[in-house]
């Protein structure tokens, strides 16, 4: 065995453990892999042979070569399997050490595992990764959360690992307890609204104006490069092209139709509801992954509920264009309303979020990253408390000029029957946030009526209680 000269030690050499520890490895710094399963750590020292990498196939095998005060990173699956490695790493660390968890943990249970650790005096970190297999191999976008001088401890290492920007790395201390992990959550609620904007509008081109699968690549193509220029718009054109190994259609073609989803989604929604922060783009994608897997009652109500016809005789040049200027809107939406979300969280939790931070990490390596979010980093840099980001400058006049095209969209959905919720949710919330007087004056009339709730007047302040049956 070597002395204990190891820089970290990776726990979980699963996708994300194992490139992470590579991407380390690559970089210079000496890593331990473990895995529960010793095949996987075979595998892994075998991708890193001529590098300073020793696999252990038991927890002291992990913890014995790590220089003190010991550094451990997690990258198991988020739930009960973080809690048992916590378990058994336990008994080998000392006062001092840091377990780093790097899935796509719940952010109560990081508060959770951070005060337990805390009495033990381990620290802990929790840290969103972003951006898959190829990221975590070659630069992720990283979001780390926790004490900021456990994060000193890991921050040479996260910077040189991490997606660089012009040269600025993808990574930054963002914020004590839970901070890291709630803006992964939030993340990923944001991937969910612009997966299901984007589906939306292969939807309207495909159903509506019967593109076939070269002219959508073309189209996402097109679309990558301006504006909307974004890993998932740059996905989605190559997702059309790919032809299928075992047919000679495409593999788009051959995919059912019911989307999976692991949670962090729908965490992102039932944080929003708790805390009252509208984000009903994102609500709206979670309920469209769960409508997509009820294949066998849509094809019953297929047969009986028949609606339009799909196809849409406009010309597609034209409607390709709307659909360019209602997509770029609606992100713009979707992003405000995860930015909002983190505004409301940070002043709830205590997380002390500088959104032009968040916006700065997210701008390489992670799945959301998109041009939009230069323009993001420069409005909460120049206006730190900016309460939505449509009421920002730059934004408001970039929906102001698109609000037509998002309207027309919604408008030809709706003739030709096709479901663009996430786009109308948008739309929607525009509509909404511009509105200076809403009909929630009915509602708490409604409320008084059947609850005796009470009502605040527009005249006078104080609550009031009307006996709506006395005439
Ligand atoms: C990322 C992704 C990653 C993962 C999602 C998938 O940022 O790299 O978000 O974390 O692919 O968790 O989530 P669903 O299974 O819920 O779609």
């Amino acid at each position: 065995m070597d002395d204990a000269t190891y820089d970290i030690g990776m726990a979980g050499l699963g996708v994300m453990g194992r490139n992470l520890a590579l991407n380390m490895a690559d970089n210079g710094f000496a890593v331990v892999g473990y895995n529960r399963h010793p095949d996987k750590v075979s595998e892994f020292e075998g991708e890193a042979a001529g590098r300073k990498v020793l696999g252990a196939r038991s927890i002291p095998e992990l913890v014995a070569p790590l220089q003190k005060p010991r550094a451990v990173m997690l990258m198991v699956p988020a739930g009960a399997a973080v809690d048992e490695m916590i378990g058994e790493l336990l008994p080998h660390l000392e006062p001092g050490d840091l377990i780093v968890d790097g899935g796509n943990s719940h952010y109560r249970d990081t508060d959770r595992r951070a005060k337990t650790l805390a009495d033990k005096g381990i620290q802990f970190l929790g840290v969103g990764i972003s951006g898959g297999e190829h990221g975590a191999r070659f630069g992720p976008s990283m979001m780390p959360g926790g004490h900021r001088d456990a994060y000193e401890r890991v921050q040479p290492i996260f910077e040189v690992i991490a997606a660089k920007v012009s040269g600025d790395p993808c990574v930054t201390y963002l914020g004590p307890g839970s901070a890291g992990h709630y803006v992964k959550m939030v993340h990923n609620g944001i991937e969910y609204g612009l997966m299901q904007l984007i589906a939306e509008t292969y939807d309207l081109m495909k159903r509506g104006l019967r593109l076939n699968n070269d002219e959508l690549a073309d189209v996402y193509h097109e679309w990558n490069q301006w504006e909307l220029q974004s890993f998932l718009v740059e996905i989605t054109s190559d997702i059309f092209r790919r032809a299928d190994a075992s047919t000679d259609g495409r593999v788009i073609d051959k995919i059912l139709d019911k989307a999976h989803q692991k949670g962090t989604g729908k965490w992102t929604s039932q944080d929003a509801m708790d805390l009252q922060v509208p984000v009903p783009t994102i609500d709206t994608a979670v309920s469209m992954r769960d409508m997509s897997t009820l294949k066998a009652q849509r094809k019953v109500a297929a047969e009986r509920l028949v609606g339009p016809a799909p196809e849409c005789d406009a010309d597609k040049r034209q409607v390709t264009e709307l659909l360019r200027s209602a997509l770029y809107a609606a992100m713009i939406v979707t992003y405000a309303q995860g930015m909002a979300l983190l505004r409301a969280a940070s002043d709830t939790y205590g997380y002390e979020l500088r959104l032009h931070d968040v916006a700065r990490v997210w701008r390489g390596g992670c799945i959301i990253r998109a041009r939009l979010l230069d323009d993001i980093q420069a409005a909460f840099e120049a206006q730190p408390d900016l309460p939505n980001l449509l009421v920002h400058v730059t934004f408001e006049k970039a929906i102001l000029d698109r609000q037509g095209a998002l309207r027309k969209v919604a408008q030809t959905a709706v003739v030709c029957g096709l479901p663009a919720p996430g786009l109308m949710a948008s739309l929607a919330y525009f509509d909404a946030f511009r509105s200076s007087w809403l009909p929630a004056n009915l509602l708490q009339a409604q409320r008084d009526y059947f609850g005796s709730h009470t009502y605040e007047r527009i005249d006078k302040s104080g609550f009031f209680h009307t006996m709506w049956e006395q005439v």
